[in-house]
């Protein structure tokens, strides 16, 4: 018998009251290729599908296969194999996820529910790890020991779409604030090129789902040629997650939408925790250390004060009325959030939204810049408020709309909209700055009526090449 891949990721199961279909077995035999392969243990009859979360509703009792592993499944238990006939013992391990997490509630959007979410979800992520007393953070997933972080002299964090623009965020943090060179990189890229792997390199993987192909191939690569890797992974037990062995989890619940928005603020957040950690056993001030372990635990509530101004954000939606294209510009980590903002505009409202380092604009895209063009710029008042307020009235001297997310203070030049957020602190900022542009590509998509959930050509895992 075959089942449609559509089949399979929807879930199917398995009970001992079923003949199969066409055939009057009472087992059927699945095998790993590649693809993520998911068995759900219920009682007396057993599941199968290529994500954890379409069985939650019937058992949360799973096993993971591994690549080439075979399973005979029948109603009451299963057998697994390697390709080549050996036994092999798995230990089914709980998805940490109620039904109820998959339910829409008061929302029309899982992507508008999930943003919503960010308050509780980061406060997940920074539960149990904020250690007020030594000023750091506790990773214990980490399984490295301080002596073995104090060897690291790089660190490269690899990801794909959202998470590479998260690992971009973190890298600037890393860089900032244990002074450890440190860089992201599409995972989907650093497969292609053959790429150099050294020792006193910690590699990063960061991922929603733990079963991106791309993401999957760069860990096996690291982890063949003897590097040193961790995950930051959403969902326990995936494939990447097992992979790496180490890492944190981000406890941000299930994500349905297909875009990322609260596993973005998550990792990013994952990555401020190692960025301390990793600091706080350098050069970090015990001040200094203090004085983020502070933001971070307000980090939730200045969300949540963000998110209920929404009536706000949908007004600087407007301004992408009639308009086809759009930039996002910022500089050092603003330039990543502005990447963020893009990717969510693009991938929910199908206008044409590009990112450009604020520096660069007058390289090239200034060229492109008219009244038909808005651009949002990623403004905190940090110390390059100067060079993006000259960057501004390059842009307004063009005739270009100016949309500023930015910090309360006085401005030389006036912006067409703007949204203004309270600042917490520098390093921080750049996760409270990403809430705006969340909901902005959200009510551009809900004005243009397109399908938010499940954007064209988009699937929430991809899972092969
Ligand atoms: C983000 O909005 C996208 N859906 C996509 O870019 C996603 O971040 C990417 O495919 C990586 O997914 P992962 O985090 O599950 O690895």
């Amino acid at each position: 018998m075959r089942l449609s891949s559509a089949a399979v990721a929807a879930g199917y199961r398995l009970s001992t009251y079923d003949t199969l279909p066409s055939t009057n077995a009472q087992a059927l035999v699945v095998a790993r290729n590649g693809s993520p392969l998911v068995l759900g243990i219920g009682d007396n009859e057993m599941f199968f599908a290529s994500d954890p979360a379409a069985l939650v509703r019937h058992t949360t009792s799973v096993v993971h296969l591994d690549d080439g592993e075979i399973a005979a499944v029948h109603a009451d238990g299963y057998e697994t194999r390697t390709l080549e006939g050996t036994a092999t013992i798995k230990t089914p391990s709980t998805i940490p996820w109620k039904d109820e997490a998959f339910d829409k509630g008061e929302f029309t959007h899982y992507m508008r529910k999930e943003i919503a979410e960010q308050p509780e979800a980061v406060r997940r992520t920074l539960s149990g790890r904020l250690d007020a007393r030594f000023q750091t953070t506790h990773l214990g997933g980490l399984s490295l020991a301080a002596r073995d972080l104090l060897d690291v002299r790089r660190v490269k964090i690899l990801g794909c779409g959202a998470a590479y623009i998260a690992s971009a965020v973190g890298a600037h943090l890393i860089e900032t604030l244990a002074r450890i060179p440190a860089h992201a990189e599409a995972a989907s890229e650093f497969r292609n090129r053959n790429a150099v792997v050294e020792r006193d390199t910690l590699y990063i993987a960061v991922s929603q789902s733990g079963e991106t192909f791309d993401t999957l191939a760069a860990v096996q690569e690291i982890k063949r040629k003897g590097g040193r890797i961790m995950g930051i992974i959403n969902v326990v037990g995936s494939t990447i997650a097992r992979e790496c062995g180490r890492g944190i989890y981000l406890h941000a619940g299930p994500e349905v939408a297909v875009v990322s928005t609260k596993t973005f603020t998550c990792s990013a957040v994952a990555l401020a925790l190692l960025a301390i950690h990793l600091g706080r056993l350098r050069d970090l001030s015990v001040a200094n250390g203090a004085r983020l372990i502070r933001a971070l635990q307000v980090l939730p509530d200045h969300i949540a004060a963000i998110l209920e101004r929404e009536p706000e954000i949908a007004r600087l939606a407007e301004a992408f009325v009639g308009t086809e294209h759009a930039f996002y510009v910022g500089r050092a980590a603003g330039y990543a959030i502005a990447a963020e903002g893009a990717l969510k505009l693009k991938e929910v409202s199908y206008l044409h939204a590009e990112a450009y380092p604020a520096s660069e604009l007058k390289h090239g895209p200034l060229a492109l810049i008219s009244p038909q063009t808005p651009t949002v710029i990623v403004l905190p008042s940090d110390d390059l408020f100067a060079k993006n307020i000259s960057t501004v009235e390059e842009i307004k001297a063009r005739g270009g709309p100016v949309i500023a997310i930015t910090h309360p203070g006085e401005v030389p030049t006036a912006f067409d909209r703007s949204f203004e957020i309270p600042a917490l602190e520098p390093e921080l900022d750049p996760l409270l700055l990403n809430i705006p542009l969340q909901l902005l590509a959200y009510h551009v998509a809900l004005q243009r009526g397109t399908n938010i959930d499940q954007p064209r050509n988009l699937a929430k895992s991809v899972t092969v090449e």
